[in-house]
């Protein structure tokens, strides 16, 4: 996305604009993504402090939000909070609408983009690390792989599960604010490549500092 380096000059609100559109447009391109996100933190770096500031102590502090809609023809829905404990990400949150018994997949997604019908546009798992598909704490996996989450005869999950090789609110390239969050049909295996087998998107969700 060489063009964005044209657009630093134009009024902010253009160029993020364009920069949301573009994200949009072509989820398949994480590269484009990630040089966008790139050249918005560029854009907004005149106004903010020295660099200096925040790392260890801001991403030990951090917490996040998200919130799950439901994608086309579904009724899922949840709140979720994302937090730093003893140095993994925890998320926990509750999860509605969900077909009774079921179990099904959850994972960090890598972009935050639920625009699509079917959530597509969050594109695939978060993994910042370039490893296989897994389980977290068992061995490679990606970042954004958590655990399935299981939900009761009236079709609500209480989730909680955590991250691990990933970071919360520090700006780096581990970092999941700003990135999606999916609930999907089936249930993750843990082992297919890389997707862990778990079907269709029930709902989507962009993870929020705060
Ligand atoms: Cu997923
Ligand atoms: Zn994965």
């Amino acid at each position: 996305m060489k063009m964005s380096r044209f657009l630093l000059p134009i009024p902010a609100a253009l160029a993020l604009a364009l920069a949301a559109c573009g994200g949009g447009a072509d989820s398949s391109n994480d590269g484009d993504n990630a040089a966008a996100e790139a050249d918005r933190a560029a854009e907004t770096a005149g106004t903010m402090p020295p660099a200096a500031t925040p790392a260890p102590a801001a991403a030990s502090a951090a917490t996040a939000m998200a919130t799950l809609q439901p994608t086309a023809g579904n009724q899922t829905a949840g709140e979720l909070r994302f937090a730093v404990v003893d140095g993994r990400i925890e998320v926990t949150g509750t999860v509605t609408g969900l077909p009774g018994g079921g179990t099904h997949g959850f994972h960090v997604h890598e972009t935050g983009d639920c625009s699509a019908p079917d959530a597509t546009s969050a594109g695939g798992h978060f993994n910042p690390g370039s490893t296989d598909h897994g389980r977290v704490g068992q061995g490679a996996h990606h970042g954004g792989d958590s655990d399935n989450i299981t939900a009761g005869a009236d079709g609500t999950a209480q989730v909680k599960g955590w991250l691990e090789g990933v970071t919360l609110g520090d700006g780096a390239a581990t970092d999941v604010v700003g990135k999606g969050v999916i609930v999907h049909k089936d249930a993750d295996d843990y082992v297919t490549q890389p997707t862990g087998n778990a079907g269709d998107r029930l709902a989507c969700g962009v993870i929020q500092a705060g």
